[in-house]
């Protein structure tokens, strides 16, 4: 059985992707979350007995911890969810921002790098870091246009300027140590399971939805399918990882 390693999936998006991989056979998940005031474990309570799903209870940025876990669920893939993610409370506060966005990350990736250097080559090959990203670390839009995987990094708020060094440091450890990473920068945070628990964000897109997009790095660029989101019936993204992060 292929083991994922969800950071931050007690959130509003990681919950509903757990949700959603699990319902797909062939996944354990483990799930390494800090609960802050943005976790929610009432989102995967029913998947909570379940064997192929383990809570840990977790930050990202603690080193110790997270060796153990990599160490002891021997992942093919690591997706990081976790992040300080509300745009507001980053301007009263930056620090906590660029604490679990860009030096949480960093641990993650350093874990993730000296995990997949000692494990054999057929299971380097097959092993992923996926970051996920927001189309705001490319800055704003106006009435019309649309961004893509080309679009300058344009951060302008300390959220996604946080988000856009967390995505340098994922480009950087692919391009100066080889580390398979992926990175979703995607604008449309609704799900089949959105609910008033957080109101889909496809209204703040409104003209921009569609244009969600997935970055692969460095060469292999993955198209996302899609699928109407349940909440307001915008066009909304859906995770590829099915398809992609196992290959
Ligand atoms: N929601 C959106 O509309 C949207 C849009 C684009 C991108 N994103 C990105 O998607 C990801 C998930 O967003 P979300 O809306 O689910 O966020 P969220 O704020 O709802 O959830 C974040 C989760 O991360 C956990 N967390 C925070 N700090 C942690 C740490 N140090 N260690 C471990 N866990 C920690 C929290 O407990 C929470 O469960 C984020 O990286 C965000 O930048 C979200």
């Amino acid at each position: 059985m292929k083991t994922l390693l969800v950071t931050g999936g007690a959130g509003f998006i990681g919950g509903n992707f757990i949700l959603e991989m699990l319902d797909l056979t062939g996944y354990r998940i483990i799930n390494l979350d800090a609960l802050t005031y943005a976790g929610n474990p009432d989102t995967l309570a029913e998947v909570a007995r379940r064997s192929d799903y383990i809570f840990e209870h977790g930050d990202i940025g603690d080193r110790e911890r997270v060796q153990g876990i990599i160490a002891n669920f021997q992942p093919t893939a690591i997706i990081n969810f976790a992040a300080e993610s509300h745009v507001d409370r980053s301007i009263d506060g930056p620090a906590q921002f660029v604490q679990t966005n860009v030096v949480g990350t960093l641990n993650l990736l350093e874990c993730a790098l000296a995990y997949w250097r000692a494990l054999p080559l057929d299971r380097q090959d097959a092993f992923r870091f996926l970051q996920v990203s927001t189309d705001e670390v490319y800055g704003s839009l106006g009435p019309v246009g649309r961004f893509t995987e080309e679009s300058p990094y344009q951060p302008n708020s300390p959220y996604s300027a946080s988000k856009a060094s967390s995505d340098h440091l994922v480009r950087a450890f692919h391009h100066t140590y080889g580390l398979p990473v992926l990175t979703a920068t995607y604008a449309t945070g609704c799900t089949s399971r959105t609910t008033a628990q957080r109101s889909c964000a496809c209204s703040r897109s409104a003209g921009s939805a569609r244009s969600t997009t997935l970055a692969a790095t460095p060469s292999a660029r993955t198209s996302m399918w899609s699928r109407l989101c349940a909440a307001c019936s915008t066009n909304a993204s859906r995770w590829p990882m099915a398809a992609n992060a196992n290959r």
